[in-house]
């Protein structure tokens, strides 16, 4: 069990068939008091917690989220406060290191990630000279970043902690170019070359817009939206993808394959894919000219699968800490750049009728991040299947951030157990006419 930032507190006692077990409780420094179930093994016990709601798979400094509250922290600071005060990279090296970086650290900092020796190896450059333009995006920066174990060339004099380092700057230095190359692919054109001398949005913005055919680059207030949405974004405690990459870190895989499992974790339409499908909703809405009701009624449907996207959350019991962030940036930025576009207003109309009936309310459903950040990516001239790519730039820091901390310390390989209701043991039949 964890030391906590508080002294243990009494145990739990568990009662099974007469026999009393005492479990061992700790408060966290913030959330939950957490029962160390660990030891029920030896009393032939198991518990069973279908999606980990509640249960608490590894100890982590990283990130803390209060759903009750609808609050974020990263390290201790409140998300909202590092949104528009520090760059993306700045908060990268507070996830990954802990403390916010002085001006002196910062400087190296990004001038590691920026480092032009980092540059995309050819052959991964030839790769996506490969892939079709029908291609999801997702799948390229998957297959670009596994790729990275056989093109990277990380120092193997280097102990375990500090080589994960030198490939978590590597994955920071890549994925902007990864995913500027991707957006080429969707295009059908000839990807453009990193600008090093740029900084770490600016030249993300410059490889997807200065390519042939498009007819703007964005301006500097859309490079600050962008900085600020790649921090929201950031991490998230152990949110599903970064729960895979612990998955995957915990065999002894490759840093880079535990991204790629990653990345792929989070291209699900119930998480990251989420902002993708929240546009197609939207759009559905707006092109079906159906009242909200319709939309509403089908998401309170049982017997249909469909989930008004963009709301509800495992965590958040109130508006996603981001979500209130980027609602803002969205009414600033679409009036900005795309004011024709109605999905804005169809979007805040759904969300008021959502928030006014009882379905929602007493499930305590709520926009989460996903909900605005693809109506501002698309007003930026992003396609839809670069919002979820773009989901994967910012999680990288927090990506990294947690590789690293696990291979900072002792750890177990995962290996849940399950509750098993197949056949209980039976022989096989002999075949018909076997001696
Ligand atoms: C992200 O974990 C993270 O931190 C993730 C994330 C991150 O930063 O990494 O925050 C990013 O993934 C945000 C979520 C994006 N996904 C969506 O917007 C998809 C739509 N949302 C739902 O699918 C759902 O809310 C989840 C997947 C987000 C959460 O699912 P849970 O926690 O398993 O909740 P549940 O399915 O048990 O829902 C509880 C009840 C159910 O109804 P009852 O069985 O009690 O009658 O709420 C209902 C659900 O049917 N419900 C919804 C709903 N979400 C939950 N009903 C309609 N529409 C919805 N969106």
């Amino acid at each position: 069990m964890p030391s906590s930032a508080e002294e243990a507190l009494g145990p739990a006692n568990l009662t099974v068939g007469g026999e009393t077990i005492e479990l061992p409780v700790q408060q966290p420094t913030l959330g939950r008091k957490t029962i160390d179930v660990s030891s029920l093994g030896q009393h032939g016990l198991a518990v069973f917690d279908p999606g980990y709601a509640d249960t608490a798979a590894y100890t982590s400094a990283i990130t803390f989220v209060d759903g009750e509250a609808g609050r974020l922290y990263f390290r201790g600071y409140p998300v909202e406060q590092l949104a528009t005060s520090h760059s993306f990279l700045e908060v990268a090296y507070l996830l990954i290191y802990g403390e916010l970086p002085g001006a002196e650290a910062a400087d190296n900092f990004v001038a590691k990630v920026r480092d032009p020796k980092l540059a995309i190896h050819v052959g991964i450059e030839r790769m996506f000279d490969t892939f079709p333009q029908s291609m999801h995006p997702m799948a390229m920066m998957s297959i670009a970043t596994e790729a990275l174990t056989a093109y990277a060339d990380e120092d193997a004099g280097l102990d375990a902690r500090a080589r994960v380092e030198q490939a978590g700057i590597r994955l920071l230095s890549s994925m902007p170019v990864f995913a500027g190359y991707a957006h080429a692919v969707l295009r059908g054109v000839a990807h453009g070359k990193s600008n090093r001398s740029l900084d770490y949005v600016e030249d993300f913005l410059q490889l997807c817009f200065s390519l042939p055919g498009s007819d703007h680059l964005p301006d500097n207030a859309t490079a600050r939206a962008l900085n600020t949405l790649l921090i929201l974004h950031a991490d998230h405690e152990l949110n599903c993808s970064t729960a895979t990459l612990r998955m995957v870190a915990s065999s002894g895989a490759s840093f880079y394959a535990g991204v790629s499992a990653a990345i792929n974790a989070l291209w699900g339409p119930l998480h990251g894919g989420a902002n993708q499908e929240v546009i197609r909703m939207l759009q559905e809405i707006k092109d079906s000219g159906k009242p909200l009701s319709a939309i509403i009624d089908k998401a309170k449907d049982k017997n249909d699968p469909f989930r008004l996207m963009g709301f509800g959350h495992r965590v958040y019991k109130t508006t996603d800490a981001r979500a209130r962030v980027i609602r803002q940036i969205a009414l600033d930025l679409v009036e900005k750049l795309a004011p024709e576009d109605p999905l804005l207003e169809i979007a805040m109309k759904l969300e008021e009728v959502a928030l006014a009936d009882d379905y929602f309310i007493s499930r305590r459903l709520y926009p989460n991040v996903d909900f605005y950040s693809g109506i501002i990516y698309r007003a930026i001239g992003f396609p839809d299947a670069m919002f979820t790519p773009l989901f994967v730039l910012g999680r990288s820091a927090g990506w990294v951030a947690h590789w690293l901390e696990m291979a900072s310390g002792p750890g177990r390989i995962g290996r849940p157990t399950q509750f098993y209701n197949g056949s209980a043991e039976r022989n096989v039949p002999a075949r018909p006419g076997a001696s």
